[in-house]
């Protein structure tokens, strides 16, 4: 059996969304800039997209701006702003995505800002009184706090932050990457500056995302060059990516409420299965309360080769994850986990993350993997 549990890394594309994208690869292949009728096809496309986002999203479509994914989108909102508002300082929590985190560090670096990194709760929470305390200090800052955790899940409350953001006219950068398609989002509702998306999270292609800016806002591009996507971002568009976004969005939102359902049982059944076989295991993160149904994070019980329990699972057919793609591969410790302030010596701290193609079945072949890592008792 081959099991893929790494879904907050990048997620299968789904068949429906594959044929989409392979038809407009083949056939729509004019440059949506050109004039003429290939072109014309092309661009059309693209708006016929764009409107289709908005709408999931509520927004207009004026507010979405197509990007080469969830990083760009990160940069451009931290970027841009800075340079267009003459932002001074910016509040995020040491717990963002490093598109976010490493974005303030060069900003930092050049001498444009200054930064402030909320305090963490034991639970992973952001302390809320800690961010109004950041937020009276520095008005009229920028913050940037993700809706949801790669790594632990949490979930952030992101009507109360727009709130506190617009109490304090900050302007409020909010990284949806790993909740957009799995949530329903409001925009009219939720008063966020920017959110950002990348179609790979929920069964579209990878290279392509959006972001959404606030129609009150005016930035200034991240990539200069002509004047597609409105004057915003330069370069010639990637239109079966951007076609593929959309029709992912299209059935993410059709079935969300049973997919929803089903991956919760899935995170619920490993839960237990966990607990009852392998004594002295621990979650990372509020993975029992406000946290996403796609992610779960677990630190076992300590082990001479912690290291090695990644690769295990590998060679037992099993993918899953040390951490976020980006630092998993050098084996690095996770700094969402060091931000939480756990004790993880010699203990392995694995994310398992899942979609609508997971099965319970697959959790019962990697908890009898583990069991026999592990060398516990069989129980329930
Ligand atoms: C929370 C979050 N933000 C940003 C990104 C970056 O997105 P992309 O891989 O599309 O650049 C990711 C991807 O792992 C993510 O999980």
């Amino acid at each position: 059996m081959n099991v893929y549990f790494d879904n907050a890394a990048t997620t299968a594309i789904d068949p429906e969304v594959l044929k989409e994208m392979v038809n407009v690869l083949g056939s729509k292949f004019g440059n949506p800039s050109s004039i003429h009728s290939y072109g014309r096809e092309a661009k059309a496309l693209i708006e016929k997209a764009r409107k289709a986002v908005a709408t999931y999203l509520n927004a207009s479509p004026s507010e979405i701006f197509f990007t080469s994914g969830g990083t760009e989108a990160d940069n451009m909102a931290i970027r841009s702003t800075i340079d267009a508002y003459n932002i001074k300082y910016i509040i995020s929590s040491p717990l963002e995505h490093h598109a976010v985190l490493h974005s303030i560090d060069e900003m930092v670096k050049a001498g444009k800002v200054k930064a402030s990194f909320v305090k963490i709760k034991k639970d992973g929470h952001i302390d809320m009184q800690d961010l109004e305390r950041l937020l009276k200090e520095h008005p009229k800052s920028l913050v940037s706090l993700m809706h949801a955790n790669n790594e632990i899940g949490n979930m952030l409350p992101i009507d109360e932050v727009a709130e506190l953001c617009a109490k304090y006219e900050a302007i409020f950068h909010c990284d949806t990457v790993q909740s957009v398609c799995h949530y329903p989002i409001d925009l009219q509702k939720t008063k966020v500056h920017f959110i950002a998306g990348a179609a790979h999270k929920f069964h579209g292609p990878k290279g392509v995302g959006f972001i959404y800016v606030n129609g009150n806002l005016k930035i200034h591009p991240l990539i200069y060059g002509g004047a597609q996507e409105r004057n915003m971002r330069g370069g010639t568009e990637n239109v079966a990516g951007i076609v593929a976004l959309s029709k992912a969005m299209e059935l993410a939102h059709k079935e969300m409420k049973e997919h929803a359902a089903h991956i919760q049982g899935i995170k619920d059944y490993m839960i237990q299965k966990l607990e009852s076989t392998i004594p002295g295991i621990e979650f990372n993160g509020d993975t029992k309360g406000c946290s996403l149904y796609t992610v779960l994070n677990v630190m076992f019980p300590p082990t001479e080769d912690a290291e090695m329990l990644l690769m295990k699972l590998d060679i037992n057919g099993i993918a899953c994850s040390a951490g976020s793609a980006c630092t998993s591969g050098s084996m690095q410790g996770s700094h969402v986990i060091e931000a939480l302030g756990k004790n993880v010596d010699s203990r392995p701290v694995i994310r398992f993350s899942f979609s609508k193609y997971n099965t319970k079945e697959e959790v019962d072949f990697c908890i009898d993997k583990l069991k026999a890592f592990f060398k516990q008792p069989v129980s329930a």
